[in-house]
């Protein structure tokens, strides 16, 4: 049975952190899978048309006077369930079993055995395998119909299955990397106990959001803001397949950008693909904005002011020429991702965009329309999908670069000459690092130029008085957390040497060896 939108796979979410970790494990077994809230009622989720459901672990105990039920009604549904943890407890206990409070917490790596029933879940493991606990309640007896599968020395019910009704519990947590044969457990439900077709691949996803986004344009005319970052190249790529030259791009060069930035967009991206793109260059509107700037949060509010503006001013001009040749422009692409959905509660419908990071985030009262072909996927697929559409590997594996751009690594006010000094030791840093082959193993590396600071240097018989760059290669899963990367000392000094020999204004080169928490990634 395929899965989609219309048919997915429901990951109910009783509080986990866990609930989009499940989705995507369920996505990276090429089925398609939708988060929604616990309190959704039976018939909610019925008119969802679920292929499958996973009821997700939760912070709560069952035992919790107003601790979330699974709605027993879904079990009417004939819809194949797993349960995981605090899931597999409500479960249970829905379906006439027990859940008691053992006293005692199980955490962390734990040896699960199995207890020799046949078993869907984990056919192929090893019978013996180390999984991820993490609960205080225990299932103390199975409903009718389950047989117990596998158990820990602390948990004798640590999974159970009743095939005839297809339905799967465990007591762990299979979505986590340390449980050994997690993902193979996952596919193992979708797969043999649910029947799904892992046909939620790049290629079909990429054929259904072309039909997609041509039934919602039409003949019409499309704009789209390209940053030079994964989404929204994806985002135009995809638009670009559907309707062709009905798109056009606009790239605003604010001036804060590396070096080489706007040429890969106009030459590697735009020129390769074929589409049209109109780049502005709106630098010394922004300077003056930022003259005299020097808080992070106003440089913030300021770039992304006048972002808004320039791109309002740009759209304009499109709409008008459009105008002028009869034609009307309705809709505006954007890279919206699944997670910015989830995250902005705006599970169902509406158009959210994340106000954090701003830059790519417009105002609702431009006139046009949003296509928002990536609002259903996770990041990895957008890559998988740019990957497909034919993107370069340069575009495909960019790692993350902040809206504000450069604008929140020069600490201090921003001046042409000092974003010019960052930008060379930025390009030095860059490229040591993609030669060394660093550039999949370090999430960002933030190059940021303390231009307030000056200390003493000497080169040749001189005494300098120089600014200190910061080097902050960090490695991290989703820039919520994150730890300093350990990168070879001798590429350290190589760096340092390149920088301090060709960049004149520097004559220190430091690195930042904190973690996020307590230090964020940027500087500012
Ligand atoms: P922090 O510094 O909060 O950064 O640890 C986490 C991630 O977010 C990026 N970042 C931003 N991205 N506008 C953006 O588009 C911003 O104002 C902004 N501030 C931080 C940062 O590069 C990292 O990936």
């Amino acid at each position: 049975m395929e899965t989609s939108p219309q048919h997915p796979v429901l990951v109910i979410d009783f509080g986990a952190q866990t609930a989009q970790l499940i989705a995507r494990r369920v996505r990276e077994a090429h089925v398609y899978s939708e988060i929604v809230p616990h309190t959704w009622t039976a018939g909610q989720i019925a008119a969802k048309n679920p292929a499958a459901i996973i009821l997700s672990g939760g912070p709560s105990s069952v035992w919790e006077k107003g601790s979330p039920n699974v709605n027993p009604d879904i079990f009417t549904l004939d819809v194949p369930i797993l349960g995981i943890c605090y899931g597999f407890q409500t479960m249970a206990q829905a379906l006439g079993g027990a859940v008691e409070n053992s006293g005692q917490r199980e955490y962390g790596r734990t040896e699960l055995s199995f207890t020799g029933e046949p078993s869907v879940l984990l056919e192929g493991t090893p019978n013996r395998q180390v999984v991820w606990m993490s609960h205080g309640d225990a299932v103390s007896q199975v409903p009718d119909g389950f047989v117990v599968t596998a158990s820990t020395d602390q948990t004798p019910i640590a999974a159970f299955e009743d095939p005839a009704r297809r339905y799967y519990g465990v007591q762990w947590h299979p979505e986590v990397l340390h449980s050994e044969y997690g993902q193979q457990l996952i596919e193992n439900f979708l797969i043999r106990g649910a029947g799904l077709t892992p046909d939620w691949v790049p290629s079909s996803i990429v054929d259904r959001l072309v039909d997609q986004i041509r039934d919602q344009v039409g003949s019409a005319q499309v704009i789209c803001g390209l940053s030079g970052g994964v989404d929204s190249s994806v985002a135009a790529a995809l638009v670009h397949r559907a309707v062709g030259d009905q798109l056009t791009c606009i790239f605003v060069d604010h001036g804060l950008l590396r070096s080489g930035e706007r040429q890969q967009v106009e030459q590697d991206y735009a020129a390769n693909m074929g589409i049209k793109v109109v780049s502005v260059d709106e630098s010394e509107r922004f300077l003056t904005a930022l003259a005299g700037v020097k808080d992070p949060e106003d440089k913030r509010k300021i770039i992304g002011r006048e972002f808004i503006r320039s791109f309002e001013d740009a759209a304009r001009k499109l709409t008008e020429e459009a105008a002028a040749s009869g034609q009307k422009i309705e809709f505006l692409t954007q890279g919206t991702l699944y997670p910015d959905v989830v995250e902005s509660g705006g599970g169902e419908g509406t158009a959210n965009i994340k106000s954090h990071h701003n830059v790519g985030g417009l105002p609702d009262d431009l006139q046009f329309e949003l296509v928002e072909p990536l609002r259903e996927l996770f990041k990895d697929e957008v890559r998988a999908i740019g990957r497909e559409l034919g993107l370069a590997d340069k575009i495909v594996n960019r790692q993350p670069f902040p809206g504000p751009g450069l604008g929140i690594r020069v600490v201090g006010e921003l001046t042409r000459e000092r974003l010019d000094i960052l930008r060379a030791a930025d390009l030095i840093v860059r490229e040591e690092l993609t030669e060394a082959g660093l550039d999949q193993e370090i999430w960002q590396c933030p190059v940021v130029l303390l231009a307030d600071v000056r200390s003493v240097g000497v080169q040749g018989d001189g005494r300098t008085y120089g600014h200190p760059i910061v080097l902050r290669p960090v490695v991290s899963e989703d820039a919520m957390t994150a730890d300093w990367a350990r990168i070879p000392t001798d590429l350290l000094a190589k760096i340092s040497t390149r920088i301090t020999n060709s960049v004149p204004e520097v004559n220190r080169v430091v690195l930042d060896v904190t973690s996020k928490p307590p230090g964020t990634i940027e500087w500012e």
